[in-house]
């Protein structure tokens, strides 16, 4: 049998090795997607919000991570420390922002949580209520407020709310002022994508499920711990909570940070106020 390799040259190997560049091309595009970008990312230090900085870093923006504490391990990742439950804190950010970095094409809004008890309606004060909505709804309006004009001014910018299934499944028992400005947030989040996606930024809603972050991994000890049951237990009581998850555990924070990543990227370019459910299939209806 003789082989023409003529024909095989032109038919496979130029082929494949056109493949392989070009794969190579897009794999180099993805890598440093984002470069040339500032990115912002509030509660960027721990959990969720850290590795999504760390996604946006490796995809080639320029991160700014803030929150209130210095993070311990050192990274490529800039830090500015502020408390934004205030408008004092969010001007301080913001001030920083402007003046060591001008300006931000990427804000991710990921701060956010809930520390009230539990017991229903009956065992939440004013404070309970004011504090919640701070973290989960006013921080990232005031913080959208003041970065908006500068990105309107250059038609283009994206932001990105992190929310929370709980604006569409929530428990009452303990997070009642959380699941509120949650759903407040999803609701504000597409009013404002309809204003301002004209001018050329985009606005999305990011709205996990459970996520095991650090925070959550002290949550199962503790439950654990006082129910005398193992973690695995422990872990299994929070998803009965939820109704089950039918991936059958929770979320790693890479995964939302993956999501978000191409949120922020080109290759979402046609997206805006629209909500991204990310939950392992969490909320049981359509
Ligand atoms: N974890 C979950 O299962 C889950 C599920 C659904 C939705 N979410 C949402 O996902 C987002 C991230 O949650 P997470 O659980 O990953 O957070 P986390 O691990 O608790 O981290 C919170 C981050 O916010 C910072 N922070 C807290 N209070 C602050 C304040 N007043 N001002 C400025 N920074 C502050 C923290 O640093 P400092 O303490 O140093 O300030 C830290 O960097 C939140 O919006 C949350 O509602 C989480």
């Amino acid at each position: 049998m003789q082989f023409d390799f003529p024909y095989l040259y032109k038919t496979l190997i130029v082929p494949n090795f056109v493949l392989k560049i070009s794969n190579m091309e897009q794999q180099f595009s993805f890598n440093n997607e984002l470069s040339g970008k500032i990115a912002l990312v509030t509660g960027g230090t721990k959990g969720t919000g850290k590795a999504i900085a760390e996604r946006l870093l490796n995809a080639g923006a320029t991160v700014i991570a803030t929150a209130r504490n210095i993070p311990e391990e050192n990274s490529n990742i800039h830090f500015i420390a502020a408390d934004l439950t205030t408008p004092k804190g969010t001007k301080t950010l913001v001030n920083e922002v402007r003046e060591k970095f001008k300006t931000v094409d990427i804000i991710v809004n990921n701060l956010g949580g809930s520390e009230t008890p539990g017991g229903g309606y009956e065992a939440l004060t004013e404070e309970d209520w004011v504090k919640t909505i701070e973290l989960n709804l006013l921080a990232p309006v005031r913080l959208d407020r003041e970065l908006l004009p500068d990105m309107i001014k250059r038609k283009s910018g994206v932001i990105i709310h992190i929310a929370s299934i709980q604006g569409k499944l929530p428990l009452y028992d303990s997070t009642l002022p959380y699941a509120a400005a949650k759903a407040g947030l999803i609701n504000y989040s597409k009013a404002l994508s309809n204003e301002v996606s004209p001018k050329g930024i985009r606005v999305l809603t990011v709205s996990p499920g459970w996520i095991m972050t650090d925070s959550s991994t002290q949550m199962v000890e503790r439950i654990a711990k006082s129910s005398g049951s193992g973690t695995e237990k422990a872990k299994e009581s929070i998803m009965n909570a939820l109704g089950g998850i039918p991936m059958g555990r929770p979320a790693e924070p890479k995964e939302i940070a993956e999501l978000v990543g191409f949120l922020v990227s080109p290759r979402a370019a046609y997206l805006t106020g629209t909500e991204y459910i990310i939950d392992g299939g969490t909320i049981p209806t359509i």
